[in-house]
Parts: C-alpha cells; sequence; structure tokens
C-alpha cells in the first residue's frame, strides 16, 4: 500500500503548531510555537493577542516542519487542519492557511476536531485499539469519550462547569503561582501533605463531572486564611487540591470500566501530563488487566502531530471538506 503523508496544522488556542506524520503513526517533524510566555503577563490566555501571533509565526511554521521532514508540499497527501473548538480568531489563521496550501497545491483538506486530535495523540505512542475508553483533561475540556473504533466517538460525560485543567490554573492563581499553574501545582503536591479538607465534586452516579465547586472552596479557604492574618501552605494545598481531583478523575474511569467493555485506555490533553493522574490511572488499568498508553509529555498539550495523526484516518475514510468550510468555536464530536 502507498505511504501516505498528511501536514497537519494546530492553531486553536495559543500554540502555532504543524506537524508531517506518515501513514498516522509516524512523526516525521513537528514544529510548536508557544505564546506561553506572552500570555503569562496576563494570567491567561487573551484571545486577540493569540490570533495576532498565530498570524506572525503560521508561515514560519510550516516552512521550518517541511524544512526538517525535507519535504516538499508536493510530496504531501493531504493537509489536515483543527477547525474547532476553540478560539475562533486562532482557529481561522490555521484554518486559512490549510486552505490556501490545498487550494495552490490542489490537496485535499481534512477538517479535524481538536479533541479527537488529542485522543490521537496516544496513537503516535501506541498503535490504539478498540473498544477503547478516553479520559480527556485539558485546560478547556474535560470529557470521558468511549471508542468503538476509529473516529467513532460516544461522549459518556463531560464537565458541567469548569475543565479540570482550567480548575488548576485558577487554584495556582489564588497562591499567586502564574499560568498555567498546573505544571507547577503537580510539583508542589509532591512536596506537601493532604492537609486541607476540600470537597468532592459531584458524587452523583453519572459520567459527569464539576470542577466550580472545588475552585470556590479554595478561593473560600484563602480568603478565610487571610482574614485570620494567615497565608495558605501552598504545597498543602496543592497537595490537597490534587489528592481531589485524581480521587474524582478515577472514580469516573472506574465505573466505566465496570459498566462498558474496555480493551484499551488512554488519556489525553495538558492536565494527562500530571504525575499523580497518570499513576493512578496506570494502576486501576493495571488491576483491571486493561492495556493502557499515555501521550508523550511534549504532545499533551496542544500540538499538530495530534492532528495529523486523527487527520490520517479521516482522510482515508473519505471525510474530506471543501474550502467553504468555516471555523467553529464550539463543535461538538460526537
Ligand atoms: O491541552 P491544553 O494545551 O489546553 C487545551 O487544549 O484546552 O492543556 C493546557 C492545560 C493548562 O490548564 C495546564 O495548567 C494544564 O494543561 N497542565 C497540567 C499539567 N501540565 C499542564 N495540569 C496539571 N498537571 C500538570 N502536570
Ligand atoms: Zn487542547
Amino acid at each position: 500500500m502507498k505511504d501516505i503523508y498528511i501536514l497537519g496544522i494546530e492553531s486553536s488556542c495559543d500554540e502555532t503548531s504543524c506537524s508531517i506524520v506518515k501513514n498516522g503513526r509516524e512523526e516525521l517533524a513537528t514544529v510548536i510555537s508557544s505564546q506561553i510566555d506572552i500570555h503569562k503577563n496576563y494570567g491567561g490566555v487573551v484571545p486577540e493577542i493569540a490570533s495576532r501571533q498565530h498570524v506572525k509565526n503560521i508561515t514560519m511554521v510550516i516552512e521550518e516542519c517541511l524544512e526538517q521532514a525535507k519535504m516538499k508540499m508536493t510530496d504531501i497527501d493531504a493537509i489536515a487542519v483543527t477547525y474547532g473548538p476553540g478560539l475562533i480568531g486562532s482557529l481561522l489563521i490555521g484554518l486559512e492557511a490549510a486552505k490556501t496550501l490545498a487550494y495552490i497545491y490542489d490537496k485535499p483538506l481534512v477538517p479535524v476536531h481538536h479533541i479527537a486530535g488529542h485522543i490521537y495523540a496516544n496513537n503516535l505512542v501506541k498503535e490504539m485499539h478498540f473498544p477503547l475508553l478516553s479520559l480527556v483533561i485539558s485546560g478547556g475540556h474535560t470529557e470521558l469519550v468511549y471508542m468503538r473504533d476509529h473516529l467513532n466517538f460516544e461522549k459518556l460525560g463531560g464537565t458541567l462547569d469548569d475543565a479540570v485543567g482550567e480548575c488548576y490554573d485558577k487554584v495556582a492563581r489564588v497562591v499567586g503561582i502564574p499560568y498555567p499553574g498546573g505544571p507547577q501545582i503537580d510539583k508542589l503536591a509532591h512536596i506537601g501533605k493532604v492537609n486541607y479538607k476540600l470537597p468532592s465534586p459531584l458524587n452523583d452516579d453519572s459520567y459527569n463531572f464539576s470542577f466550580s465547586g472545588l475552585k470556590s472552596a479554595v478561593i473560600n479557604l484563602n480568603h478565610n486564611e487571610e482574614q485570620k492574618g494567615h497565608s495558605l501552605n501552598k504545597e498543602d494545598l496543592a497537595a490537597s487540591f490534587q489528592k481531589v481531583v485524581v480521587d474524582t478523575l478515577c472514580k469516573r474511569v472506574e465505573k466505566a470500566i465496570s459498566e462498558k467493555e474496555i480493551k484499551y485506555f488512554v488519556t489525553a490533553g495538558g492536565v494527562a501530563a500530571n504525575s499523580d493522574i497518570r499513576s493512578a490511572l496506570a494502576q486501576i488499568c493495571d488491576e483491571n488487566h486493561i492495556e493502557y498508553s499515555f501521550p508523550s509529555i511534549k504532545y499533551c498539550t496542544d500540538n499538530a502531530a495530534m492532528i495529523a495523526s486523527a487527520g490520517y484516518y479521516y482522510y482515508i475514510n473519505g471525510r474530506t471538506a471543501t474550502l467553504d468550510i468555516n471555523a467553529q468555536s464550539s463543535v461538538d464530536l460526537y
């Protein structure tokens, strides 16, 4: 069978990225230009600044990726691009770049859902097989997804309010840790002790999540301590907070494992880089004899390699789009 080379483009939030992946699994080159250092100054991603940065970076990122892969556009079979969900101004830059390349070089355009991309970051590590359960945990999403086959997505549950990464970043901000606070909270959690009592979010029988109550509990705790002239112990808060998050996520995964036929488990998204979440999920999978994989740390956060990998499956299934496709800030995977 002829090899298929997909050029992927991702620009849904604050990373401008391009990647070339062969046959859905073999990464030839990936370039990521992150804007974290710029948005750090504002305590979070500023959409207008993000789109302007994408405009500045996109051509250079694509050219550098082709150069690293030692390929020309004529060697590429199709162009995969994130069309949603994400920041509309940011999405439009990647999508317009992809459309332009598709038009000039007469290549098929393959629109990829951002969450599908995150899940397929695992496919670059190990070949995914089915039925599969995926826990998607990122700055913008918290979802439990069941897949009977490639691109067959069934949502079991999702967050009713804040995403888990958003909650990490807000809790970090309360204790003065700059954006994105998740990695730092993760580090501090290993130094601290579980000394603060925080509520377990949403103790019902669904597959849903809720993190705004946990975030508010941390804000109130900080406020109460300040009124007493004290300050929170950052390390203990991080340990206490992370314990509740790990327990909450694990409870939903265990419920799905007990109720569904699952052969393979993956997690995905920025928060999937978290060390305690990884080890707790690995333990659950080992106990239940379920094979699993985690994305490499560098591909937990946004990147185009995951878009090119997912794009391969969309492409071989004929799921291409015409050039009038628009970006969508909010769009369902299901
Ligand atoms: O996947 P991503 O780039 O964002 C979306 O597409 O929404 O993930 C970014 C999120 C941020 O909220 C960041 O704080 C969090 O992932 N994150 C972590 C860790 N590393 C990144 N959260 C907890 N522990 C980590 N080690
Ligand atoms: Zn993402």
